[in-house]
């Protein structure tokens, strides 16, 4: 296969769609990604990722549209003739064989020199540790134990293109934390171009140079990690990615550097137009963090309400509470116990303000 180097995309679907049926599992896909880079499809059970990854694998065939890789339309190509490698949700290790055989095995199925297998499956087992495993069977491990050695087996073929289900979906939470940046820099140090699967929000923060967010089979936004935080370009993207409160409202000042959408509450200043229909309903979406609250009045001029604290949770490092609006609505507010606002006497059914900078906050009109 013709290598393209450094091109912007070297992995590119066009308007794929696959159908089940009646059902449509992935809708008008049309995404494009860079070689090096690391691509996670985002989105809740069912939403059509592993349809997606599969039809990318070779084991599933679009009901339309195509895929190029590195230019060209890998439609020709069987799946075990394409320079990718795909670690699937459900695993399938070699009962017979050690760990060890079991990462090295496509390495010696490609005829490596033994240095290098031994020396490529060495450090594929450190880096998900399980060296001292390695003499083992794949029963003798736990559930999370025999992904981490499908990994290592994907990674050490050094494919082209790595594609992964759910990588880390069988380890607890503290172990996939720590996998997850040991992987980034596994991914990074190898330089494959890697699409990975996830429905957990914070892994593919963590872990992609850029996410596709999708619902119901299509590709709401794509972007780096801060672009769908701080600019998600619809209500289901705000909301699904990390917590988010929606004040609904009707656009009544739109000007290219700042707008006004009047609300519930009252009228809430934005710094960035719309371009948008004044009257046109719109949400203002503003993540908890950066809502400030305090029982005192702040000297600010504006995008300051006050309401009712009807809940508090600490976090340690923060505290979180629920405050009743004016108009009924909740909010969400985080603070920091480093703020530089007096939390500590805040308690339920106290009245208190709460305010954000119009930088804080995006207009959304879907
Ligand atoms: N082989 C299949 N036959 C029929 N329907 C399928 C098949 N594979 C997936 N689907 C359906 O396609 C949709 C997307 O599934 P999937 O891609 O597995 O979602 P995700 O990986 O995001 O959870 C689901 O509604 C699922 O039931
Ligand atoms: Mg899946």
């Amino acid at each position: 296969m013709s290598e393209l180097a450094n091109t912007a995309d070297y992995l590119v679907t066009q308007k794929l769609v696959k159908r089940f049926d009646e059902a449509v599992a992935v809708d008008d896909v049309s995404l494009s990604i860079a070689k090096g880079e690391i691509f996670a499809l985002l989105g809740s059970s069912g939403c059509g990722k592993s349809t997606l990854l599969r039809m990318l694998a070779g084991f599933e065939s679009p009901t339309s549209g195509c895929i190029l890789l590195g230019g060209q339309d890998v439609a020709k190509f069987a799946p075990y003739d394409r320079p990718m490698n795909m670690m699937f949700q459900s695993y399938a290790l070699f009962p017979h064989l050690d760990i060890w055989e079991n990462v090295a095995f496509g390495l010696k199925r490609e005829g490596l020199p033994r240095d290098e297998i031994k020396q490529r499956v060495g450090e594929m087992l450190d880096l998900v540790q399980l060296g001292a495993f390695a003499k083992r069977k794949p029963h003798q491990l736990s559930g999370g134990q025999q992904q981490r050695v499908a990994l290592a087996r994907s990674l050490a073929k050094r494919p082209k293109l790595l594609l992964l289900d759910e990588p880390l979906g069988a380890l607890d939470k503290k172990l996939r934390e720590q996998t997850q940046f040991e992987l980034v820099n596994i991914i990074e140090k190898v330089g494959v171009t890697c699409v990975m699967v996830t429905h957990d929000q914070e892994e593919a923060m963590t872990m992609a140079n850029r996410i596709a967010v999708m619902s119901k089979g299509r590709v709401l936004q794509v972007g780096s990690p801060e672009e769908v935080y701080e600019h998600p370009a619809n209500r289901f993207v705000a909301d699904f990615i990390g917590n988010v409160n929606l004040i609904e409202g009707k656009l009544s000042v739109d000007e290219p550097d700042h707008c006004a959408v009047t609300t519930g509450i009252g009228v809430v200043s934005v710094g960035h137009g719309i371009s948008g229909a004044l009257n046109m309903p719109v949400a203002v979406a503003i993540r908890p963090e950066k809502l400030e609250i305090s029982k005192t009045r702040p000297d600010v001029g504006f995008n300051l309400f006050h309401g009712t604290v009807k809940e508090i949770a600490y976090f340690g490092s923060y505290n979180t509470y629920i405050v009743l609006a004016s108009d009924g609505s909740r909010l969400k507010i985080t603070e920091a116990n480093t703020s530089r606002h007096d939390l500590s006497d805040i308690t339920w059914e106290d009245q208190v303000y709460f305010w954000w900078d119009d930088r804080a906050a995006v207009v959304l009109r879907s």
